[in-house]
């Protein structure tokens, strides 16, 4: 089975987690994709859609769904997303499509983060895929400084604006052997805006497409 056929069985499983009445948050990114694309024959079930980005906000409304504001749902009560990288504490690299400050405000106002991807994305230890963090413009280089301090390698993401208008670093080389506490230490500096570490709000169910199917492990 090749990536996108598993992207798309993982997608299709997180189907089951989306219940009558639900207010659904979705992600963003390529398996995310997939998923919008089957949220059609579910329709009926869905009160209201919430987006993490500009990209899946028009994905969606091209299929005819009526995206929310988060300020008019309240609560969450699933949040569907991918990853880059997932550990086996359930904690994520995110933002490699860009959007990891509105995922990671949507994952914090879910009451379930349901988190689809395939087996590459499983890893031992974070950090092999470069982490990324939205920053203020004004900061890029102050944030970067600090960043080389903690022995990464930052470099930064040319040509790309965030929907915030802001710039992202992704963060080369860096051994997350502390998740929680490198979220925290990355957040303390001004002029980060998000960093791309879901440690503090980790995924409550991961879905992981290999060859063999879709397994489901529950963070309990
Ligand atoms: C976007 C994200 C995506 O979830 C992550 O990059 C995975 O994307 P894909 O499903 O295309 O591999 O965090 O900001």
């Amino acid at each position: 089975m090749d990536q996108s056929q598993k992207k798309l069985i993982a997608a299709k499983a997180s189907l089951d987690y989306i219940h009558d009445d639900c207010v659904l948050g979705v992600g963003t990114g390529s398996t995310v994709n997939e998923l919008i694309d089957l949220l059609p024959s579910i329709k009926e079930k869905i009160q209201a859609v919430v987006s993490s980005s500009l990209a899946t906000t028009t994905r969606l409304e091209s299929l005819g769904f009526e995206v929310s504001l988060l300020n008019s749902v309240g609560d969450i009560d699933v949040y569907i997303d991918g990853a880059d990288e997932a550990n086996k504490h359930f904690h994520l690299v995110k933002g490699g499509g860009g959007a990891l400050t509105r995922e990671k405000i949507l994952a914090g106002a879910a009451r379930k983060f349901v988190c689809i991807i395939d087996d590459s994305k499983q890893v031992g230890m974070l950090g092999k895929f470069p982490l990324p963090i939205e920053v203020v413009p004004m900061a890029q280089s102050f944030v970067a400084r600090k960043m080389v301090k903690m022995r990464g390698q930052p470099i930064w993401r040319e040509n790309f604006v965030t929907d915030n208008s802001n710039h992202i670093l992704d963060i080369h080389n860096l051994k997350i052997t502390n998740p929680v506490e490198m979220e925290t230490r990355i957040n303390q500096i001004p002029g980060v805006v998000t960093v791309g570490l879901f440690a503090h709000r980790p995924a409550d169910v991961l879905l992981v497409a290999s060859d063999t199917g879709v397994r489901v492990m529950e963070n309990k």
